[in-house]
């Protein structure tokens, strides 16, 4: 049988529904689902249209490597943290990093949060164990919740409604950062928003056509990024993405092949418009040789426009002795090199960094390979998912991220 996404399909904001639709909660109640959706429909968008294409333009800069991306926030934000002072202390650090970094190197920055929409989390299995309990695995506050109780678990509708109400309060909080931060800082950039697109039915509630030119757009943040478990040949997230005008993110592992990557890439990008598409490669440490080579090869053959992004966080996840998940620093950065070299040696370069990150002092990556033992649940670890960097780690990261670049041929002004 020929694949969907070799067919021309005619988009529609409902086609995606004859797609494979992967990670998606299976509602106990779905009356109360359709109602919440009808309600989702009718609310104000998040952010505007105009927004957006300020944000493509910007991003077409990238290819040009005029400007670099730091993409960063929580794995998994909760609701309560939908409030002033935890939005303004994760703009805050996000805008810290970004100025320290654009000291570093000749170049602009645009800066993209794991904000405000990033409430619903993919998984690998349905059940976790936690505590000798056996529960449903939380899949992010836009659909359980995370506490160790089975019937908080339960996947529950009204938690869109709920979602959509964290999601706009952050952007106004963000927003009013904007008007405190742009008077103090000489060189303030906007923070721009980011989430996985990946609820399906929340997302495609989001979406809305422009009466200036007629295109569909999501309005559920500036940019979404389809995970690398919703991407693959005949996704439901694929065919929901194509139709719209929004740039759009993808991330790349090791479980799709190149030519699958290809055809999907094409899907995302017919018009093979700069400043669309963003590639954010996530294959660890011990794989990336074997597969960004490859990778990039192919993108070059076919003449593809994409920015190329490292995700150095989730290849490099890991287990220690106490069972506990962690990253170390080491390993971030050494994928972060090996990145740049490869890259450079197919005259391609590095757009940007995608990372997952907190202002709180936390310790949940540990700084050298050797440390991930120390690493326990009791000590500052409070991630709803993921580990990740703190405010030092981050900041650490990101000069390595400016050295290498300069090492490997991009100029940069000083290191202090
Ligand atoms: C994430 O970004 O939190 C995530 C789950 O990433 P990936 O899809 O790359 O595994
Ligand atoms: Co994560």
């Amino acid at each position: 049988m020929k694949s969907k996404l070799m067919r021309s399909t005619n988009w529609t904001p409902d086609s995606w529904r004859d797609f494979d639709q992967r990670q998606q909660p299976a509602y106990p109640n779905t009356k109360l689902l359709s109602e919440v959706l009808d309600t989702l429909h009718s609310l104000p968008p998040i952010v505007n249209y105009r927004e957006i294409e300020d944000f493509k333009q910007r991003l077409a800069k990238v290819e040009e490597g005029r400007t670099f991306i730091i993409q960063a926030g929580d794995c998994a934000e909760s609701f309560i943290d939908a409030n002033i002072d935890s939005v303004f202390s994760r703009c805050q650090l996000l805008s810290r990093v970004a100025e320290n970094y654009e000291k570093l190197i000749d170049n602009e920055i645009i800066t993209i949060g794991r904000i405000a929409g990033q409430y619903s989390k993919p998984r690998s299995n349905e059940f976790e164990t936690i505590e000798g309990i056996q529960m449903p695995s939380y899949r992010g506050d836009l659909i359980n919740d995370s506490s160790l109780c089975r019937s908080n678990r339960i996947y529950n509708p009204i938690r869109l409604l709920q979602g959509y109400k964290a999601a706009r309060d952050s952007h106004n909080y963000i927003r009013d950062f904007h008007k405190n931060y742009n008077s103090t800082i000489r060189s303030f950039q906007k923070i721009w928003t980011s989430h996985e697109g990946l609820h399906l039915e929340y997302e495609r509630s989001h979406f809305a056509k422009s009466n200036e030119n007629n295109a569909w757009y999501n309005l559920s943040s500036h940019l979404q990024w389809i995970g690398a478990r919703t991407l693959f040949k005949d996704s439901a997230h694929v065919e929901l993405f194509s139709g719209i005008h929004n740039p759009i993110a993808v991330k790349v592992g090791p479980s799709i092949s190149a030519k699958d990557l290809i055809s999907v890439l094409k899907k995302l990008n017919p018009r093979n418009e700069k400043g669309k598409l963003i590639l954010i490669t996530r294959f660890g440490k011990e794989s990336v040789l074997d597969h960004l080579p490859l990778l990039v090869k192919t993108v070059n053959s076919e003449s593809l426009n994409v920015i190329w992004m490292c995700d150095p966080m989730h290849g490099n996840t890991f287990l220690n002795e106490n069972k506990t998940k962690t990253r170390s620093v080491c390993a971030i950065t050494d994928e972060i090199e090996q990145t740049i070299l490869i890259l450079r040696k197919h005259n391609k370069h590095l757009g940007g960094i995608h990372l997952e990150t907190t202002p709180d002092e936390v310790s949940e990556c540990c700084s050298i390979y050797s440390e991930g033992n120390e690493i326990n649940k009791s000590n500052r670890y409070i991630t709803k998912c993921d580990p990740r960097l703190n405010a030092d780690q981050f900041f650490d990261v990101m000069e390595k991220v400016a050295l290498y670049r300069q090492e490997h041929g991009k100029q940069i002004k000083s290191i202090a």
